[in-house]
């Protein structure tokens, strides 16, 4: 039986929580959840009805760092999802530096510490023979990373193009389909819960240029920082550009693109019928690679469809723990 935990308990914690305490995966347990206040541990394994709504309220509730639960003593595998820090991606980056020092594998959504630390956290998962998988990472429910690991590895990628940002895009759209201004756009998308109160990360392109930085490093091998980047936000777009745009069947898009040449984010003109032309909260993201030329994945980039990525990467290591503990107890 494989043991994880979770430390990050905010919607995707929870919906996980619930998955994996329900068997989804087999061979799988769920033995630890903690947020920033505590943890709860539980070395039977949390049935979906143990799961609480706020763990500082449940019984057996430690006030105590993540930290205490991160050790392979306790469990086998970290799923780490606390939120996105883009100044030095902590807490995340040391709870999963913490996890692969120790040897566990781990699965996560946090762009901060694979966009901030790509290089140490991979050599260190080399060193330490543990799993790291972080497809949730990029584009929701877009399996972009498993797609070029798995299936087109043996092919050169040139070029990475794509629509990464859904709250983005969404304004984008708006104001695209119902003549919408900036402003007014994204007061609807805060109002509908699809952009952060603060929604400056996504508005500036941040959001997209860490999502580029991690598609770069992890497919092409770049070795790019996030000040690689060139970044330019959509906050200036105005409606008279997008009209304008519309009137020679193109639109306004935020798109980032890495290549041989150049890691950029800008707000570009692209044809209405061009395949990345996506609207909505939808991404897209566009591969060009020697031999196959070139390929286009669509779906939803952020909300539930996170955790389509995230059950994937983590049943991904229970078959591959369950695989190699079948081989030790054949070679016993
Ligand atoms: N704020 C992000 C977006 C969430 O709008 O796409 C997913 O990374």
């Amino acid at each position: 039986m494989i043991r994880c935990i979770i430390v990050g308990y905010g919607f995707l914690g929870r919906k996980l929580a619930k998955e994996i305490a329900a068997h989804k995966i087999q061979d799988l347990k769920l033995v630890g959840i903690a947020s920033s206040k505590g943890y709860l541990y539980k070395e039977s394994g949390f049935k979906p009805e143990d799961l609480p709504e706020k763990i500082a309220e449940a019984q057996g509730f430690k006030e105590a760092p993540a930290f205490e639960l991160i050790s392979r003593e306790l469990a086998d595998l970290l799923i780490e999802l606390t939120p996105t820090n883009i100044e030095n991606g902590e807490p995340g980056l040391s709870h999963i530096r913490q996890a692969l020092e120790e040897g566990m594998d781990v699965v996560t959504a946090n762009k901060g510490p694979i966009a901030l630390a790509y290089e140490e956290l991979t050599s260190l998962a080399r060193e330490r023979d543990a799993m790291l998988l972080y497809e949730a990472t990029v584009g929701g429910g877009i399996p972009i990373i498993s797609l070029q690991k798995r299936c087109l590895a043996a092919d050169e990628l040139l070029s990475i193009k794509g629509i990464l940002n859904g709250t983005t895009n969404y304004i984008l759209s708006r104001m695209h389909f119902e003549e919408m201004t900036f402003e007014l756009a994204l007061r609807e998308a805060q109002m509908l819960g699809i952009a952060e109160r603060d929604p400056t990360l996504d508005i500036e392109g941040i959001d997209t240029a860490l999502k580029i930085v991690i598609l770069a490093n992890s497919l092409m091998n770049a070795g790019k920082k996030l000040n690689d980047v060139k970044i330019k936000g959509i906050r200036k777009i105005t409606s008279e550009a997008i009209a304008a745009a519309k009137e020679s069947g193109m639109t306004i898009k935020l798109i980032g693109i890495a290549n041989e040449e150049e890691l950029s984010v800008a707000p570009r003109l692209i044809k209405l019928g061009d395949p990345l032309c996506v609207h909505g909260t939808l991404n897209a993201i566009n591969l060009n690679l020697r031999i196959l030329g070139s390929l286009t994945i669509i779906g939803e980039g952020a909300g539930e469809s996170t955790l389509s990525a995230l059950i994937n990467d983590v049943y991904e290591v229970v078959k591959a723990r369950r695989i190699s503990t079948s081989k030790n107890a054949l070679n016993e």
